[in-house]
């Protein structure tokens, strides 16, 4: 009886010795996830990178952390490679959310889960979660801060011109809408201008949000449309696409005294150097540090069966299902309250901004 219960014991100690041994040796038995991002020409896909990568070794994962440079082809194969070289898990930041849909598919077809990363990955049923940000909170937020801001009433117009994201990009069409939300009742009243009428958004998209395109369609609109006249605003949807922007308005002779209301999104380091200065009036401010942590948790769901946070059932309609998502919260930044939001959350230093 005793020797029974002793070889009970023993067992029960070997398998648990066994787990933890496993557990020590290859963190979370050493699964991978492979990681696509698309592009280090942005500071903010540098970020999120890097922070996905740092939190997922964290907790034992093996991690495949790749850059496409926006070139579509090269995001395919990256994936497939991923694939075939056995990842557990897959998160995609895509370029374009509808050139994915063999390579996710053959994912599935291979028991891979798929987490769509800040970008919905479009017109599949091979993803499982969605971590991002309010993506029509943004736009709404840009429109809100011009509509605050800018001052343009029916009897002190003002112009605006937009420039908005990729159309490949869904976040562009959402930050798009929320944007047109809050403006519309400005350009019917008077309030708001847009001389060169681009106010739809395959007139005034981006592909790639490019900012050389954005500052090519900047000097053509300046040229064409405000030859006898400033343009007072520019709602630009990434602080990439207000560098462009800046450089064709500095082309174009304008100066402190005309400078125009600037917005921007990503609240990138070189544009919170130009809030401080006054060169761009605003930005979003999105903390890539919350997303990837949401982004784990779901890696986590799909990996250990836990269950991930989600806030959206709804909104995120890829064309085929809708994904469970979950929306961090944007937040507009300018002069007023970029130390806040940027620096008393460790975004940034002030030697970093000072520099
Ligand atoms: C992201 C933005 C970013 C833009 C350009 C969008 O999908 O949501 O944060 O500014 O891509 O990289």
């Amino acid at each position: 009886m005793k020797k029974r219960i002793f070889a009970a014991l023993l067992s029960v100690t070997m398998v648990a010795t066994l787990f933890t041994g496993c557990g020590a040796a290859g963190g979370k038995g050493g699964k991978k996830v492979g990681v696509a991002m698309p592009t280090q020409s942005s500071e903010r896909w540098i970020n999120d990178g890097s922070n996905m990568k740092s939190q997922l070794e964290e907790l034992g994962y093996e991690v495949d952390l790749q850059y496409a440079e926006d070139d579509v082809q090269a995001q395919v194969s990256q994936i497939e490679n991923m694939i075939a070289a056995g990842a557990d898990c897959l998160v995609i930041a895509s370029i374009d959310s509808s050139a994915l849909v063999n390579v996710e598919k053959q994912a599935k077809d291979a028991g891979i889960p798929v987490i769509a990363y800040d970008r919905l990955l479009m017109d599949t049923d091979a993803v499982s979660y969605y971590a991002t940000f309010d993506n029509k909170g943004v736009g709404t937020a840009i429109g809100k801060y011009i509509v605050d801001n800018s001052g343009a009433t029916p009897d002190a117009p003002q112009t605006i011109e937009l420039f908005m994201g990729s159309p490949d990009d869904n976040n562009a069409h959402m930050l798009y809408a929320g944007l047109m939300e809050q403006i519309q009742p400005l350009l019917d009243s008077g309030a708001l201008v847009c001389e060169s009428g681009q106010l739809d958004f395959e007139s005034n998209n981006t592909l790639r949000w490019d900012q050389q395109t954005a500052m090519k369609r900047c000097e053509d609109i300046l040229t064409r449309y405000y030859a006898d006249k400033d343009l007072d605003i520019c709602a630009c949807a990434y602080d990439g696409l207000s560098y462009g922007c800046m450089a064709a308005l500095e082309g174009a002779g304008y100066t402190e005294a005309n400078w125009p209301l600037i917005t921007g999104q990503d609240a990138e380091l070189m544009a919170t150097k130009h809030i401080i200065s006054g060169k761009q009036t605003m930005s979003i401010a999105k903390d890539t540090r919350l997303l990837a942590a949401k982004c784990v948790t779901m890696v986590q769901a799909v990996l250990e069966g836990a269950e991930p946070e989600i806030n959206d059932t709804e909104q995120y309609n890829n064309g085929v299902i809708v994904v469970p998502s979950y929306l961090c919260t944007p937040q507009p930044v300018d002069k007023n309250n970029y130390k806040e939001i940027l620096i008393d959350t460790e975004y940034y230093t002030e030697d970093q901004l000072a520099e």
